[in-house]
């Protein structure tokens, strides 16, 4: 498997490539983050001004001061640009003017508080401990569910064929979602592709309209009569102050859910099968001593984190890492880059299973909007991998697909939002 720390490396202009657009960096952004931050753990890109974070530490401090850095264009960064003209040091007045014009304003991750405090207290409700374990149990049977309808072909495409479907009727099963409904689910859902190089997708479209008309659909219906059901317990939850919300607040919660959880968790395992396929040591390690899967999937998170950036905006003039940070300014912050800062990882470019601190990695994020998901995407990995060991007494690549071990050939997903495979092709003898 390849590593991108080499000191023989090439030089990278890190002010000639455009990390918004250039397709050179797509299949290994590592050696351009690693010249970003040879330059300053903080430094502004001219193509678009936006200002980089590589350093842990300072990416922290970024996720931790909710007032000075707003989460108000969180999941698009610096497109399509700002609805207004930032002015002076301190615009937050203007934010609040303006945030309804700025794309996926609808959604939790774009609130800031108080907002975002109310409407994150509704997402807990629906995500208890017990609607977990129950959701936990759906996933075993959904593995071997998964597994049955390939599994005779001793060859398959880990994306398409389970890891996009898992990670949808994952989150269709923990919103329950009738099961007659789950099939259109995930016919619909596996087309998104957010933050996309190659074609001018518009991010301002929205890609969540089949699931708002189906959760309208259902808290309306639950709302009106009520069952003993998940949907209604979603239906009716009310906010801290007691207040009910209206039903589109709901639906947005709902259709967020898919949107943060399914392709993110899909790279996950398409990232974990990649190492497991790729390093018959590792995957040896793992068959001996199961214990060891909880660190892979931290160190996995590591080291090919999903979420490539992810974006504030500078409320108030401020200074990162010695940088000046203006009011208005995007803020970028690398997970893929912050999770290898050597500063934090000893030989970050070296997958170790018995990584001592590899959960310090921020594939999730920090602070008031780190992932709600974690929890269950780390359980979606560790019974995916467990399922496909127990079924599957090798894996390996399949070199008719990705070629010879000294010649693969992957796609990753051409987007600067998201890192991983867009396919992973194994192939496998039953157990
Ligand atoms: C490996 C899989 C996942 C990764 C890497 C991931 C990553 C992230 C990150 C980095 C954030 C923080 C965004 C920010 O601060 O701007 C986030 C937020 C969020 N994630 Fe995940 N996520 C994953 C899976 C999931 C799953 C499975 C769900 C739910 C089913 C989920 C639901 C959410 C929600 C609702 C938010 C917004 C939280 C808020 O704004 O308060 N995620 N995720």
């Amino acid at each position: 498997m390849t590593t991108h720390f080499d000191d023989t490396r090439p030089a990278i202009d890190t002010d000639r490539v455009d990390f918004f657009t250039d397709p050179s960096i797509v299949a290994n952004p590592y050696d351009y983050f690693e010249a970003l931050r040879d330059r300053c753990p903080v430094v502004r890109e001219p193509h678009h001004g936006v200002i980089a974070v590589t350093g842990h530490e300072q990416a922290t401090e970024v996720y931790r001061d909710h007032n000075t850095y707003s989460s108000c264009i969180a999941p698009i960064g610096p497109f399509p640009g700002l609805p207004f003209e930032p002015d002076g040091d301190d615009i937050g007045a203007l934010i609040e003017q303006f945030r309804h014009q700025i794309p996926l304003n609808e959604h939790l991750v774009t609130f800031d508080p108080p907002r975002h405090t109310a409407h994150r207290a509704l997402l807990r409700k629906l995500m208890t401990p017990r609607r977990l374990k129950e959701n936990e149990e759906f996933m075993w049977r959904l593995a071997d569910r998964q597994i049955d309808e390939f599994f005779s072909q001793g060859s398959f495409d880990l994306m398409a064929e389970y890891a996009q479907p898992f990670a949808v009727l994952v989150v269709a099963d923990l919103l329950g979602v009738p099961e007659e409904d789950r099939a259109s689910f995930r016919a619909v859902l596996g087309a998104q592709r957010p933050g996309s190089i190659q074609e001018d997708e518009a991010l301002t479209d929205n890609p969540l309209q089949f699931l708002e008309e189906k959760f309208t659909g259902y808290i309306e219906q639950r709302r009106s009569t009520p069952r003993d059901d998940v949907l209604t317990e979603l239906a009716t939850a009310t906010f801290p102050d007691g207040s009910t919300p209206e039903v589109i607040d709901v639906v947005h919660i709902a259709c967020f859910l898919f949107a943060a959880g399914q392709d993110t968790t899909a790279r996950l395992l398409s990232s974990a099968l990649h190492v497991i396929a790729e390093r018959p040591d590792i995957q040896r390690q793992l068959r001996e001593n199961r214990d060891l899967i909880p660190n892979f999937i931290e160190e996995t998170l590591r080291m090919e984190s999903p979420v490539k950036s992810d974006f504030r905006l500078a409320r108030t003039s401020t200074t990162l890492g010695g940088v000046d940070v203006p009011a208005g300014s995007t803020v970028m912050v690398l997970s893929g880059a912050v999770n290898r800062d050597p500063e934090r990882f000893e030989n970050p470019a070296e997958f170790r299973l018995d990584r001592p601190n590899a959960r310090e990695h921020l594939a999730f994020g920090r602070g008031i909007h780190s992932c709600p998901g974690g929890p269950l995407a780390r359980v979606e990995a560790r019974v995916s991998i467990e399922r496909l060991l127990d079924r599957m007494s090798r894996i390996a690549i399949d070199e008719s697909v990705h070629g010879p071990a000294d010649a693969r050939t992957y796609e990753y997903e051409p987007t600067y939002i998201l890192r991983g495979l867009r396919k992973l092709h194994l192939e496998y003898d039953p157990s």
